[in-house]
């Protein structure tokens, strides 16, 4: 078991496999860093692979598969298939912006894949493309079509909801939520851009969601399904459609975080907001065998931060934006 030395059991991996993107949202902006980190140092399949399964047999139970876009690296299923066989993993998911989920989901079904989370900001199609830089919102809705087609349940909508950009559109979710079935997520904007756009007033907090939300139809809070989950789950009185809200900024959640993330080049965070990072790719590449890996991992494990300081008046972003760090 993986566990901090503030008592958090460490059962969550997230693993970005690339940096890359071929989308430019505005709240992430990937290129504004001005390259993509070279091949060379991202970590190989075999890499991937390898540190998966230490990660699990050192209790990791879940891993998040995340980038950049997780679908342009290449022959990403062969590794999501490789992961998927690894003993005593239970959950194997994924982040995605589907622009080519549609082609992609069967065999990332049928190598092991069980379930997706799609970003979906606008409903809009041309607020859409001035929010992603691609004009592919009907590619995105094809995806979620295609990923609740392939069974892979339940599909889960995430939307971070910014003002003034796309805060008029929180019943338009609702009814989407409702129509589609698929769990939508409303997600507080949280100071992880690269151009710095954020600001405090930009923030719809959890209460202004619920408030606007429930006046278009009542709900009802659902017991979250496990005590580290980041979204507050909530079901529509008449039983028709579920939402979750991830309260990051206005009722953070560290006190029961279970995770951890891997960026593509191979370096440990121990929290989405961390500066520093632990160089995992290093040590592999110098021959460390198993036993020193672990001893590593679970060193930083017990450096992992106690929480976020964005409501703090010294906090400082990260320095990397979240395409390297991985959603
Ligand atoms: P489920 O297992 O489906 O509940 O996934 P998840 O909510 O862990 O994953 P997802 O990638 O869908 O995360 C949704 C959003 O929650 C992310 O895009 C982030 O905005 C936010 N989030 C995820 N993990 C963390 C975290 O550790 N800390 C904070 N502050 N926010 C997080
Ligand atoms: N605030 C909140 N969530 C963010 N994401 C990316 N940047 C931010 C941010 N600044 C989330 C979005 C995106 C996923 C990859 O990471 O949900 O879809
Ligand atoms: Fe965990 Fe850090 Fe996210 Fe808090 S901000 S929930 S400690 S990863």
């Amino acid at each position: 078991m993986l566990r901090d030395s503030f008592g958090r059991h460490i059962t969550d991996l997230r693993l970005s496999v690339t940096d890359r993107c071929n989308f430019q949202c505005v709240y992430c902006k990937p290129q504004l860093e001005g390259r993509w980190v070279d091949r060379r140092e991202l970590l190989t399949f075999e890499e991937l692979e390898r540190v998966a399964r230490i990660f699990v047999s050192l209790g990791i139970e879940k891993i998040r598969i995340t980038g950049g876009e997780p679908l342009v690296r290449q022959n990403v299923e062969s590794l999501i298939g490789r992961i998927a066989r690894i003993p005593g993993l239970r959950d194997l998911c994924m982040t995605t912006n589907a622009y080519i989920l549609a082609d992609k989901v069967e065999e990332l079904r049928k190598v092991g894949l069980q379930r997706v989370s799609i970003s979906l900001d606008t409903l809009n199609s041309e607020k859409f493309t001035a929010i992603t830089g691609q004009d592919s919102f009907q590619k995105v809705l094809q995806g979620i079509d295609a990923a609740l087609a392939a069974g892979l349940k339940p599909v889960k909508v995430n939307a971070v909801i910014m003002r003034d950009i796309n805060d008029d559109e929180l019943i338009d979710f609702a009814r989407f939520a409702r129509d589609k079935g698929v769990v939508f997520r409303f997600i507080e904007f949280m100071p992880l851009d690269a151009d710095h756009q954020w600001s405090r007033n930009r923030v719809v907090t959890l209460e202004e969601m619920l408030r606007i939300i429930s006046a278009f139809k009542g709900l009802v809070p659902l017991p979250p399904h496990t005590l580290s989950e980041t979204a507050r789950r909530f079901q529509f009185e008449d039983g028709d459609g579920e939402i979750g809200i991830i309260a990051s900024v206005s009722r953070p959640f560290c006190g029961q975080c279970s995770r951890i993330r891997l960026t593509a080049d191979g370096k440990i965070r121990t929290c989405l907001f961390s500066i520093v990072e632990y160089d995992l790719r290093a040590l592999l590449r110098s021959g460390a065998g198993d036993s020193e890996l672990c001893d590593f991992i679970r060193d930083v494990v017990d450096h992992k931060e106690e929480r976020h300081h964005i409501n703090d008046p010294d906090f400082q972003p990260p320095r990397r934006d979240m395409s390297l760090i991985g959603g």
